[in-house]
């Protein structure tokens, strides 16, 4: 991944931190006054209420890829959400269909602060993968098995995928993604994170002795026998997310217990034991719906991160929503996106000193499209 050459900022980013809420708002909609259509915030479901409030639009990882590939008007995305999700949105806003329609201007997208990452895509470097494919085709034909990552990955991951005739999947589609992967080999590798991967290939009548989970630590095989993976349907990575692997099957039984009538809505990164006692499991722009469409005086006892959780809550009185879990489970990381960074970010580029700019390398970008557009085409 390269970053673009910045000019020194205009703005430093200090002053900012001890500027009240109301003043920082205030600022970032003269901003978006200032700039317009050339504008556009994306925000992702996880983002602070404060912070939300100023997108122009919000989604979940899906959705927020669509928006960025069908963006027309704008000349800069400034991502709400983390790095990950600010990489895609520079390959999809700018593939080569897009700069022809722009003569050749690219979308700047800039990440209003860059140690908002995701700890589940730490969890598989490039490296590690290609070690492991390498390893694996010790014992299988690798032209039998399609790559899968979840959206949640390096760019690098995703360019790997592309080359080895694999596919990107988020929450909303892994279901339809693995479907094509059946379709054309008989194996999948899914990275990174192994509970989105487990939960959706049960629902497919894969079972849990086809999934080895490989160890990138392992140097053996991942920790398994040549035996254990030719027998397996899907080779998961062993990754989670932080979050989600928080909840757990007690939480779901005192909720039972205690409040009959409940339901349970989840995050398919949520453990396998969590996953399968839940009556809904489906991506944050899913939960969003499925609250959206209950009735008056519907009970859930949702586990997905926080600050959504609380938003539904403020928004659906006329529910009774719970958080899953008796623990604080939030991103710390897409906390790290606030008024304050938000505020700099967009006053740095409204000066023409734009920072924090994430922009893809060439080849890096060729390849992942590939595996993009094979995701798009998909779902
Ligand atoms: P969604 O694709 O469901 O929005 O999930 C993103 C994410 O990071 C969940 O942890
Ligand atoms: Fe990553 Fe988990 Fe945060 Fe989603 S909630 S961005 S998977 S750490």
């Amino acid at each position: 991944m390269a970053t673009a050459t910045e000019p020194a900022p205009k703005y430093d980013l200090q002053p900012y931190k001890s500027l009240e809420n109301d003043e920082l708002s205030r600022r970032i909609e003269a901003v978006r006054g200032e700039l317009g259509d050339r504008l556009l915030i994306l925000g992702h479901h996880y983002q602070q209420d404060e912070v939300i409030a100023h997108s122009d639009l919000r989604g979940d990882s899906y959705q927020l890829s669509q928006m960025a590939a069908q963006s027309s008007d704008c000349r800069q995305i400034v991502f709400c959400g983390v790095h990950f999700m600010a990489e895609t949105a520079d390959i999809l806003a700018n593939r080569p269909e897009k700069l022809t329609e722009r003569d050749g201007r690219r979308v700047q997208v800039v990440l209003p602060d860059m140690a908002a990452g995701c700890s589940m895509a730490d969890m598989a470097a490039i490296e590690q993968v290609e070690a492991a494919w390498e390893d694996m085709g010790e014992v299988i034909d690798t032209n039998d098995i399609t790559p899968v990552t979840y959206i949640n990955s390096a760019a690098s991951l995703k360019a790997f995928c592309g080359k080895h005739g694999g596919i990107v999947c988020t929450s909303s589609n892994a279901a339809a993604v693995l479907e094509w992967a059946f379709q054309r080999t008989s194996r999948v590798l899914f990275f990174p994170d192994q509970h989105l991967g487990r939960n959706t290939a049960l629902t497919m009548g894969i079972t849990n002795d086809q999934m080895p989970v490989w160890n990138p630590f392992d140097n053996d095989l991942g920790g398994h026998d040549a035996e254990t993976l030719l027998r397996s349907k899907v080779i998961l990575w062993q990754g989670h997310c932080s979050v989600h692997q928080m909840f757990r099957a007690e939480h779901v039984h005192q909720f039972r217990e205690r409040t009959p009538g409940i339901q349970i809505l989840v995050h398919p990164e949520c453990p396998q034991e969590v996953n399968d006692l839940a009556d809904v499991s489906g991506s944050t722009g899913k939960i969003i719906q499925t609250v959206q469409a209950a009735e008056a005086g519907t009970k859930w006892a949702i586990g997905t991160e926080l600050h959504l959780v609380n938003r539904l809550k403020a928004e659906h009185p006329e529910q009774e929503i719970h958080f899953l879990s008796p623990v604080i489970c939030m991103c710390a990381t897409m906390y790290r996106i606030d008024l304050a960074h938000l505020c700099w970010s967009l006053e740095n580029l409204a000066a023409g000193t734009p920072v924090n700019i994430i922009e893809v390398d060439e080849e890096t970008t060729e390849w992942s499209l590939v595996a993009l557009e094979r995701m798009l085409q998909v779902s």
